[in-house]
């Protein structure tokens, strides 16, 4: 006999036509996070069990986004909601407590509100549990149909529905919580007989009453979590109320945004009290922010860490570490793997990749540091190259704390330049240069008196 574990059905078979998408529909984004991935990472906090997820369209494209996550089964044929839940039957089986079953395509559905279900079904004794809500428009959704007394009767999908029962604005979230065997006993009875000739997973509450079990609403305290978006349009709704929510979290922890305009922040961002976040900036991944900092405006932030009291102004920095006191921008790119200490200064136009900028060092304008670690209280001039690729191979440069790379000088990788070590302005450095030594790789100045009066080099010239 197998436990009485609970387990999750995430059906994401579907096509999603009008999102005109080369990807199925459960990996179109809201915030730059996958449908699919919103929906796991609910069920996976609510601790609803072990997770499947139906493919079907693209199949393959999901299942390499899921990989090892949970385990999925793939829908050869879309026959609807009810025959695509037949597909993880021997999933259900193997989870004989309460199956929670919902939409990979509607991403808002929160852990709190499918706990709550679980406690109402199990309190209730239900056999079937479905998730509702009251929104303003119920237009496209399936109804709560009840009788004079409040108690369910069936649901009804929009394509089904007489006038009156159009006008109903509970609708079904397309979440449930199913006893194990009672689902599984309704898979076997569920028949296309509809206006759409589906087998609609929604007949299971109709079957359920007619067998005298107990079917009920729960009618979720959050309207939201049965939002789920048909189209890019809907999908822009859905962005807009996750990213508000975010930004008014952020702005209750004490992060200041005087115009939310174009900033978008993943809801996994962490910003601390007193950062001032600018418009036209988007935050991504896993970043934390300390406190104190100026992020943007038009910054573009993607899984970093940045300490406290630090500008990124026109930054766009990647899977990187950014220290305290740090001064950046405008038009830096840190590209990943960089590691900026404290109090370094970044000015226009740099490009750091892959490379440490050690304490206080500071890169003033135009220059490109790549796979090179760089010591403390370095300077560079204007215009400075690590030339980092031979054609074939990088190499990695080191400058120890202190030195000084003239204007204009490209650093051949590998070499190294001591401590206090001085590179004259246009120089190729190709041999390495000892501490508190000048380097200086370029002819020798030497001026022509007369030359312009006895050439005469320009037009008209007398
Ligand atoms: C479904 C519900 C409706 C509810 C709505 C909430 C039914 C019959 N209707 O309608 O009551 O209000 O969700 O959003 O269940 N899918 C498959 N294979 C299929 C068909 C669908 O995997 O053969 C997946 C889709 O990818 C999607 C989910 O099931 O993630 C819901 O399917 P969809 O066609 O969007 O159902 P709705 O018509 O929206
Ligand atoms: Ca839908």
């Amino acid at each position: 006999m197998a436990d009485l574990k609970n387990g999750a059905v995430i059906l994401a078979g579907g096509e999603g036509k009008r999102m005109k998408s080369s990807m199925p529909k459960a990996m179109c984004e809201v915030l730059f996070k996958p449908m699919i991935s919103w929906v796991l990472d609910s069920v996976e906090r609510s601790e609803a069990g072990d997770v499947c997820v139906i493919t079907g369209h693209l199949h393959e494209k999901l299942e390499e986004y899921i990989g090892d996550r949970c385990k999925t089964y793939e829908q050869k044929e879309r026959l609807g909601t009810g025959h695509a839940v037949m597909q993880a039957r021997e999933f259900i089986e193997n989870h004989s407590g309460n199956i929670l079953v919902l939409n990979g395509d509607a991403p808002l559905m929160d852990s709190e509100t499918i706990r709550d279900a679980l406690e109402y079904h199990i309190n209730f004794d239900n056999a079937v549990t479905v998730i509702s809500a009251r929104v303003p428009d119920p237009t496209g959704y399936g109804r709560i149909v009840r009788d004079s007394n409040g108690t369910l009767l069936c649901i009804t999908e929009q394509a089904d529905a007489s006038e009156e029962v159009k006008k109903i604005n509970e609708v079904n979230s397309g979440a449930y919580w199913f006893k194990s065997d009672v689902l599984l006993g309704m898979l076997d009875k569920i028949k296309p007989d509809n206006a759409q000739g589906e087998y609609y997973l929604t007949d299971a509450i109709k079957l359920a009453l007619k067998e005298k079990m107990r079917a009920a609403a729960y009618t979720a305290k959050n309207p939201n979590v049965v939002l789920g978006a048909n189209d890019r349009v809907q999908l822009l709704e859905l962005n807009e109320i996750v990213r508000k929510d975010v930004l008014k979290r952020l702005m209750l922890e004490g992060v200041d945004i005087p115009c939310t305009d174009g900033i978008i922040i993943s809801p996994e961002v962490e910003v601390l009290r007193d950062t001032k976040i600018l418009p036209n900036t988007i935050i991504t991944g896993k970043t934390k922010i300390g406190s104190g900092c100026v992020i943007g405006p038009n910054s573009k932030i993607d899984s970093c860490t940045v300490g406290d009291n630090t500008i990124l102004k026109n930054v766009d920095a990647e899977k990187s570490e950014i220290g305290s006191g740090v001064d950046a921008g405008p038009f830096v790119h840190v590209r990943p793997d960089s590691k900026v200490a404290d109090k370094v200064h970044l000015g226009n136009f740099v490009e750091i990749k892959n490379s440490v900028i050690g304490e206080g060092t500071k890169v003033s304008h135009l220059t490109y540091i790549g796979d090179c670690d760089v010591g403390k209280g370095v300077n560079f001039g204007c215009g400075c190259v690590v030339v980092n690729y031979n054609g074939k191979s990088k190499n990695r440069t080191t400058i120890a704390d202190n030195a000084f790379i003239g204007c204009n000088t490209n650093l051949i990788s590998p070499v190294n330049v001591g401590e206090m070590g001085y590179t004259a302005a246009g120089s190729t450095i190709y041999k390495d240069v000892p501490a508190k030594s000048l380097a200086i790789e370029r002819s020798k100045q030497e001026n022509i008196e007369g030359w312009v009066d006895r050439k005469k080099p320009y037009k008209n010239m007398q």
